[in-house]
């Protein structure tokens, strides 16, 4: 019951492997991931032991956090999104005919709502940026202009206007093939463009006429418009902060940083900031030596660093591992930036730990901490959580918010261990235990500092037999209910059953049974799973936890597939869940990456209680060769804000030979940020 160290998968069926990712979105977003070794190559066991523990049904935690709480936050300022009582329906009673799978190069949405594009890349963001031109692009110009392939989408309240918001973005990475016309800029200059236009987007919009509308703000109207991007100064913090492996030659002090990298997902603080996530931060390195010294080897092979990289060294010598080996350390953290403040230093903290984070989304627990829960999205990696020392000031004051932005620095640093408690319930489900890596003064590994356990985290929590689980992408706590809930997108590299376990139970030659249901699928976790988490007491500082696999997606005519026990032949099908969030009723939303179904990605609502729980009904498809990232979903349920990620990002496609136009005003795509309402 244990996976061989030593195991490698050999790319046979390249295209049945990425599933329906193109070979540009392997590339570019996370450096081919699926054709490296797994980087875990660990070998504690995987856990079938049989608890007695049922599911705990939970009363409704009292404490709205998150995004749902902005109105009881403790922003020093009188903005709200939430109408004070909202009049007519939400996202959370819509009703609508579920859009059909297909292939369309739109965002497809039922009949009696609108979808209009917010922004997109090259919109001008700062004062003073050019209009956007495909064909004299600069730096300089992308640097102040919506950066390319929009990932995170937060909405927050906006200061003091009452019918502004502003959005928060996040810029993961670039396609030069889509986006530059062939032969019209050097090798430098397009590097020197796609790293500014990676990042973050700091945007105010304005409401529309129509109930749930939304714009940009005219650029010359707003204060707190900012882009952040490889160029940009942001901050180490934290109990790491300094250490000897953050120092470069560029900073001997370890504290300052150009720049962050492939951010994916995040989260909005109950004090009004934007938590974001520097995820497959590994692929922008070149020229990793032969030869390094063992421990900084070992590290980079944690890391997936192999030194195949997007050849920013040619314009920046950092990303020379050859000449810089410790810039890695600087990056694969979780990003606190505060739209409130343009002239912030943005933070990377430490305390969080360093991985491929996918994301961060916070909560506050009973007992007024704050927790913070985490992905690593990467095949057999981890789910972490972090609870402060500190609790979170309500009062609203502006003290308050200084005391609650110190609130990340200090705390505990968990990963998460599921226990099985067998199949013969036909439930996968289950038990399961945070484990301390560190806290800000004591670190809980034996052989590794606080600082350690921080830099080398995937290292640290290798050490404690956590659950190996397939891709851990957005975790968020459901405001309505207190559950959380996680997306494990795919993975088809659990070879054999030997190597599940039941929070992880299809391999890609199956044999034992699924669910009741005589199992002959061979495709493995090919679709992916939503896992359900029912912290102990409710408490989600505790120690204990429930799951359950809510959701194991696909096609419902396939055996495998489990929609919460709820009739299968009445739900969308739905493939490759990435990213989660909540409606004012606390509906589980949730987005798609890679469907490997043959459709487009799409966006989906689920209920999580009473009859309709587990109802997956297709809310919108995305262009072609889109994932939808975000959800975002304005506390007053009105709107329902979704970024078409990487349009046209299909194999074979380049500038002149587009798969994709949309949102179809040049001729070539142009990811944007998208809201939806009722007409
Ligand atoms: Fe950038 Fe894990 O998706
Ligand atoms: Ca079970
Ligand atoms: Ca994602």
């Amino acid at each position: 019951m244990t996976i061989s160290p030593t195991r490698r998968l050999l790319p046979l069926l390249p295209t049945t492997r990425h599933g329906s990712r193109s070979h540009l979105t392997c590339l570019y977003r996370c450096g081919n991931a699926c054709d490296q070794p797994v980087p875990n190559t660990t070998d504690h066991p995987t856990f079938h032991e049989v608890a007695e523990k049922a599911l705990a049904r939970r009363s409704l935690l009292k404490i709205g956090a998150g995004a749902g709480a902005l109105t009881v936050t403790g922003l020093a300022t009188g903005g709200t999104l939430a109408a004070a009582a909202v009049a007519g329906n939400t996202a959370g009673t819509w009703r609508f005919t579920p859009v059909l799978p297909n292939n369309a190069d739109k965002v497809t949405i039922p009949q009696g709502f609108r979808a209009d594009v917010v922004i997109s890349w090259g919109d001008r963001v700062e004062k003073g940026a050019p209009e956007f031109d495909v064909d004299n692009q600069t730096p300089e110009a992308a640097a102040r202009q919506f950066g390319y392939n929009n990932d995170y989408v937060g909405v927050l309240p906006h200061p003091s206007k009452q019918r502004r918001g502003v959005l928060v973005t996040n810029h993961e990475y670039t396609d030069e093939q889509l986006m530059f016309p062939t032969g019209r800029y050097d090798s430098a200059t397009i590097k020197q463009i796609a790293m500014a236009s990676h990042g973050m987007s700091v945007v105010e919009l304005k409401r529309g006429d129509k109930a749930g509308s939304w714009r940009q703000a005219k650029v010359k109207t707003t204060e707190l418009n900012r882009r952040l991007h490889v160029g940009s100064d942001f901050q180490l913090v934290g109990p790491a902060a300094g250490d000897e492996r953050l120092r470069t030659a560029a900073d001997e002090t370890g504290l300052s940083v150009k720049g962050t990298l492939n951010n994916c997902a995040g989260g909005l603080t109950p004090w009004g900031t934007v938590l974001s996530g520097e995820e497959n931060f590994n692929g922008y390195f070149d020229n990793r030596p032969a030869t390094l010294d063992a421990d900084l080897a070992a590290s980079y092979d944690r890391y997936g660093i192999s030194g195949r990289g997007r050849g920013w060294s040619e314009v920046d010598p950092r990303f020379d591992l050859s000449q810089e080996p410790h810039e890695p350390f600087r990056h694969g953290w979780i990003v606190e930036l505060d739209p409130y403040d343009p002239t912030s230093t943005p933070r990377k903290h430490t305390m969080l730990g360093r991985m491929k984070h996918e994301g961060a989304n916070v909560t506050v627990a009973d007992n007024r901490k704050v927790v913070v829960y985490m992905g690593d999205d990467e095949r057999f990696d981890y789910i972490y959580r972090f609870v402060t020392a500190g609790t979170f000031d309500a009062s609203g004051t502006r003290r308050a918010r200084r005391r609650n932005l110190r609130l990340l620095l200090t705390g505990t640093l968990s990963v998460a261990r599921f226990t099985g408690d067998g199949d013969e319930d036909d439930r996968y489900d289950g038990s399961g235990v945070w484990i301390p890596l560190t806290s800000d003064t004591e670190s809980f590994v034996p052989g590794m500092s606080v600082a350690q356990v921080l830099i080398d985290t995937r290292l640290a929590a290798d050490q404690v037999s956590p659950t190996k689980m397939d891709r851990p992408e957005d975790i968020e706590v459901n405001p309505v209910n207190g559950r959380v809930y996680c997306a494990l997108t795919n993975n088809a590299n659990r070879d054999t059953p030997e190597e599940t376990d039941e929070a992880n139970p299809l391999s890609s030659s199956q044999t034992r049974p699924a669910l009741g249901a005589p199992l002959v699928t061979q495709t493995g976790n090919r679709n992916g799973y939503v896992l359900e988490m029912v912290p102990g007491n409710d408490n989600h500082a505790g120690r204990d936890f429930n799951w359950n696999l809510m959701l194991v997606c696909g096609d419902p005519a396939a055996p495998e597939t489990y929609f919460a026990g709820y009739p299968k032949e009445q739900v969308s099908p739905i493939s490759c869940p990435d990213n989660v969030a909540f409606d004012p009723e606390g509906n589980l939303w949730i987005s798609t990456d890679g469907n490997v179904l043959g459709s487009n990605d799409g966006l989906f609502r689920v209920p999580v209680a009473g009859a309709r729980r587990g109802k997956v009904e297709q809310f919108a498809t995305m262009p072609v060769g889109a994932e939808a990232c975000g959800p975002f979903i304005t506390p007053d349920g009105k709107s329902v804000f979704v970024a078409p990620q990487h349009p046209g990002e299909t194999n074979g496609a380049t500038f002149e030979n587009q798969s994709s136009t949309w949102p179809n005003r040049e001729g070539f795509p142009r990811p944007s940020v998208v809201v939806i309402y009722e007409r």
